[in-house]
């Protein structure tokens, strides 16, 4: 076995222990009024993240000398902007404005962040985004999907079918470049690292995100 098959699977496995019982943004306890609403500001925030991937996506292209990754990034560029118009055009079609809402300034940090990572080495890049970052998007959406099935079953079935299958995808783009990229012990010692530092932002954002859904802005 490769030396970074073993470690991809020891960091994804550190990443799932960090996130135990650590996404707050939904309360799966909460009244179906209480749960509803977060569900809705999930969906007003999503708009903004989508997009923002979009651009994090084509900011670091041009940054990715590995051939085999970079093919992947268009892909996954295009996704993205898909999911931002699907996510769009539900909130309209239960009556919002999807460009009335303010992002949440740590998102926006967040994202920030991130398109001015786009000089750090492809490993470090990947790990913090697709390995780290798209791996718990996946687990978030998985119980979103499950929270939302009997209050809003419409866009439960939009984020299981049209959404959920391509941050899998993206998920994967983030094992396939460390299983290629994370094969020295300075290598790996990047990628942990990455993966801590994109894990610590995303749980102050997430926080944030509660606290002010929860106060209905
Ligand atoms: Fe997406
Ligand atoms: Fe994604």
């Amino acid at each position: 076995m490769r030396a970074s098959e073993e470690f991809v699977r020891e960091l994804a496995r550190e990443n799932k222990t960090f996130w135990a019982g650590r996404d707050g943004r939904l309360d799966p306890q909460a009244p179906p009024e209480t749960l509803r609403s977060q569900i809705r500001y999930r969906m007003r925030q999503g708009v903004y993240n989508e997009l923002r991937s979009v651009e994090l996506i084509a900011a670091w292209i041009p940054w990715v000398p590995e051939r085999e990754i970079r093919d992947l990034l268009p892909r996954q560029l295009e996704d993205e902007q898909r999911h931002y118009q699907l996510l769009r055009r539900r909130l309209r079609e239960v009556g919002e404005d999807p460009d009335a809402y303010e992002p949440l300034p740590e998102w926006q940090a967040l994202f920030d962040w991130l398109v001015a990572c786009r000089q750090r080495p492809t490993v470090e890049k990947l790990a913090l985004f697709q390995f780290a970052g798209e791996a718990q998007s996946c687990e978030g959406f998985e119980t979103l999907i499950r929270l939302a099935r009997d209050l809003d079953p419409e866009t439960s079935e939009l984020y299981r079918t049209q959404i959920l299958p391509d941050e899998y995808r993206h998920a994967a783009i983030g094992r396939q470049a460390l299983l290629l990229l994370a094969d020295t012990p300075e290598q790996q010692r990047r990628a942990r690292e990455a993966c801590r530092e994109m894990n610590l932002k995303v749980f102050d954002a997430y926080q944030a995100h509660r606290s002010r859904a929860d106060r209905g802005l």
